[in-house]
């Protein structure tokens, strides 16, 4: 895992910026696979100016997202699709047919994950994932457990991550207590992973990723150690503390 410490958050989505700037210059049709939380929204803003002052092109981009709430509608601004549109494709070029967040609307949560499973299978591999981690170690919403899913499925959040999330949302029990998450398998069908983070709450999940010398599903960000090509890029806080 090749590791980037940058001083602080701006860095950090700089950083992350430039290597997704360079990947769809270079590769104008580039697959790219997206995350939410409040992490990457730093980068999403350096691609819409990378965008707005530099032309840079997403017309022939197409992306997929890690995840999904199950039961809100795209209407709903705590949805991963709502969140995608306001803080990135409504201010950039790119198609929407060529953005994918997978579905869940409750009444066929089997059908969505087949579905999503097999648009990952037709779009291929990915040229760069984009991840945030969880304090609890989780990537997309693949929680902590002695058995992770290899492809997309519908899980159950914990506790902890639905407090941690209950932020965004009016009140605790506002949050959904289920989501349809690509599985490790899905994660890992990528050129590149880049790995963000930022911030004190962090900085014990990074401790542990970079001086754990583990793999263990009940910490599923070191499985990340498994991938041959992980970007991981954190601020100071993340990193010292
Ligand atoms: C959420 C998302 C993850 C994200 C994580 C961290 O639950 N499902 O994909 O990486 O939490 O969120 P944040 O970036 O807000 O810390």
């Amino acid at each position: 895992m090749k590791t980037i410490i940058c001083k602080d958050y701006d860095e950090m989505s700089k950083k992350a910026a430039e290597i997704i700037t360079k990947q769809v210059k270079e590769k104008p049709d580039s697959v790219l696979g997206l995350a939410t939380g409040s992490t990457p929204i730093g980068l999403y803003k350096c691609l819409i100016k990378e965008h707005k002052e530099n032309g840079l092109d997403f017309s022939k981009v197409k992306t997929v997202n890690l995840d999904e709430y199950v039961g809100l509608g795209e209407k709903d601004d705590q949805s991963y699709i709502y969140f995608m549109r306001d803080n990135l494709f409504n201010h950039i070029n790119i198609k929407k047919e060529n953005t994918h967040v997978p579905e869940s609307n409750k009444e066929d949560l089997k059908l969505d994950t087949e579905k999503y499973n097999k648009l990952l299978d037709d779009i291929g591999t990915r040229d760069i994932q984009v991840l945030g981690i969880g304090v609890n170690g989780h990537i997309a919403f693949n929680e902590p457990d002695d058995k992770l899913n290899l492809r997309t499925s519908i899980v159950d959040l914990t506790e902890e991550t639905i407090e941690v999330n209950s932020r965004f949302f009016e009140k605790k029990e506002d949050v959904p207590t289920k989501a349809i998450s690509m599985g490790l398998e899905d994660i890992f069908d990528a050129k590149c992973i880049i790995l963000l983070a930022n911030g004190k709450s962090k900085k014990e999940a990074i401790d542990k990723i970079l001086n754990g010398k583990f793999v263990d599903t009940n910490f599923p960000a070191s499985l990340l150690h498994l991938h041959p090509n992980v970007v991981l890029i954190v601020d100071e806080e993340a990193y010292n503390g």
